[in-house]
């Protein structure tokens, strides 16, 4: 009964609010435009929204520089339009997860500003300020992950404080249990308000090594490359004291989850499998204490090669806690589209496997109608990240480019001058055009989404490997009412399919190409780029029944 809470059998479906839908034609999405294409997500089939940063910013880093965890960015819209988005949300049980942003606040939050004005300031604890070395330079030799030092001076009291990010994002002191109170009373704010639950930004971060010690430096790395990968972040991130913080989200998170409405937790973790285990906590009575879905983001780095993600899910099966629930994803709103990683025909194969896996799927939005990564002229690029390190492809801004929902101007997805500029191919690629084709990746999607909901054992249902190729990779979902088998072709040319993979009187429920429909002739051949959702014809008939 428990594998059947909406956080493991549901599908969640990021949305990227500044380049989703604008309702008011200043060029970027706000949150009036979301709970407009509400009913274009419930005809999608998915399940939860996690919505990225909308709460007031200086927008830095694009709403995660947080300025007040407890409203909305005017630009984003009011804590009212929040409130409908989330009533019309749950109205057509759609789940709304929001981001927390608990590692680093803006350096115009007040906490900072009262932090900065004095070292006797009460909330001057509530960061990481240290000071330089004799010769006044920073305290040590940690990087900020968009690159440059992560200490800056502050003249005022003449010390440097910590930051992961840029220097308008300063890290909280975690260690500082006021600090602890204030975020959890913001994640109540918000889960009182009604939200299903958090994904929390890099949680892997939160506490920093209490001695300060300098981070190995990285052999692999050129030395003056001034990227955090130069030192490797052994003394700033994936602390063990972190584990207790993560226990006590969750278990603010618990407060609210007997009302029959189970809410989650979600990590943002990138993370070895061993070390990201421990993020779904301690077992305690059989039940792990920390994060539901400490995001797997295996898929995104993967090499494109049925062995190479047999072996992945293999060994990540394996790695799994009791008790601990599987999640996938393929994208977000830092890294490449799956579409520019594997290409237009592969991005269908991905997402059936994506949403074949055992365990909860996270869709990027956008990919659902195969958007590629969008080229930016450089004076055009908006990302800090690009800024900080122009021409090494750190940018992501490609992946962030406005949704693409009719063929009108703009792609209907603002009035306006949009943000950022649309990928080329909108006028085509569009959620109004491709709804209409019966053949297209949007239908897939559709059809896969659906598909997943008329067979539980695709949601739920164990997971049993079957065999690989080199370019074949077949496993079934096995459930109470019936088992599936799911093949998929990860190369461009025709592959056999071996007939023992074949249940009895097999029927195709789905191929990535839609053409294939009810009994199944054998032998079975995949057409390159191809992936089939096949069941046995009793099973079929039981379950559709
Ligand atoms: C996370 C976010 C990313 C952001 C960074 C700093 O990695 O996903 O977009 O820039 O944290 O908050």
């Amino acid at each position: 009964m428990s594998d059947e809470v909406w956080w493991k059998s549901g599908v969640i479906y990021q949305v990227y609010p500044r380049s989703f839908q604008d309702s008011n034609g200043d060029g970027i999405g706000d949150l009036e435009g979301i709970r407009r294409r509400l009913d274009d997500l419930a005809r999608l089939g998915v399940d939860a929204l996690w919505i990225s940063p909308f709460y007031p910013s200086p927008m830095a880093d694009f709403g995660y520089d947080i300025a007040d965890y407890c409203g909305v960015d005017p630009t984003f819209g009011t804590l009212a339009d929040f409130d409908a988005l989330l009533a019309q949300a749950h109205a057509r049980d759609l789940r709304i997860i929001v981001d927390l942003v608990p590692n680093h606040t803006s350096d115009r939050h007040p906490w900072f500003v009262e932090s900065r004005s004095s070292r006797a300031n009460p909330k001057r604890d509530w960061y990481l300020w240290r000071d330089g070395k004799p010769d006044g330079t920073p305290p040590n030799n940690w990087l900020s992950n968009f690159g440059g030092p992560a200490w800056t001076f502050d003249d005022a009291t003449g010390q440097y404080y910590y930051h992961a990010f840029l220097a308008q994002q300063p890290d909280l002191n975690w260690r500082n249990p006021a600090v602890r109170e204030a975020m959890y009373d913001v994640m109540r704010f918000w889960l009182r308000r009604g939200v299903d639950g958090f994904r929390v930004d890099v949680i892997y971060h939160l506490i920093k090594d209490d001695l300060f010690r300098d981070n190995p430096v990285n052999a692999e790395v050129r030395a003056g490359d001034r990227s955090s990968r130069e030192v490797i972040p052994l003394y700033t991130t994936d602390r063990p004291e972190v584990l207790e913080i993560v226990e006590q989200m969750r278990r603010v998170v618990d407060e609210f989850g007997d009302s029959g409405r189970p809410r989650v937790l979600i990590g943002e973790i990138y993370l070895p499998i061993p070390r990201l285990m421990a993020y779904y906590g301690r077992s305690e009575h059989g039940v792990l204490q920390g994060a539901q879905l400490p995001f797997n983001f295996q898929l995104i780095g993967a090499r494109w090669e049925a062995r190479a993600i047999d072996r992945i899910v293999r060994d990540y099966e394996a790695a799994l806690p009791a008790g601990g629930w599987p999640n996938w994803v393929l994208g977000n709103h830092d890294k490449p589209r799956i579409a520019s990683r594997v290409g237009l025909e592969q991005a269908r194969v991905a997402a059936m496997l994506l949403l074949t896996l055992r365990g909860t799927p996270t869709l990027y939005y956008g990919d659902e109608i195969g958007m590629r990564d969008v080229t930016i002229p450089n004076d055009e690029v908006q990302d800090p990240f690009e800024k900080n390190e122009p021409g090494k492809g750190v940018g992501r801004d490609p992946e962030r480019t406005p949704m693409q929902w009719d063929a009108t101007a703009h792609a209907g997805f603002t009035t306006g001058h949009p943000w950022l500029r649309l990928g080329e191919d909108w006028a085509s690629r569009n959620v109004a055009t491709l709804a209409d084709d019966p053949h297209s990746i949007l239908t897939f999607h559709r059809r896969m989404l659906a598909l997943r909901r008329r067979y539980p054992a695709l949601a739920t249902g164990a997971y049993e490997p079957s065999m690989t190729g080199d370019h074949l990779f077949a496993y079934a979902r096995v459930g109470i009412a019936g088992r599936v088998v799911v093949m998929l072709n990860f190369g461009a040319d025709p592959v056999d399919v071996p007939p023992t993979l074949m249940p009895r009187n097999p029927v195709a429920l789905l191929s990535t190409h839609l053409d294939r429909d009810g009994a199944l002739a054998l032998p079975l051949t995949l057409r390159g780029n191809e992936g089939v959702v096949v069941a046995g014809a009793p099973e079929a008939n039981t379950v559709a029944a």
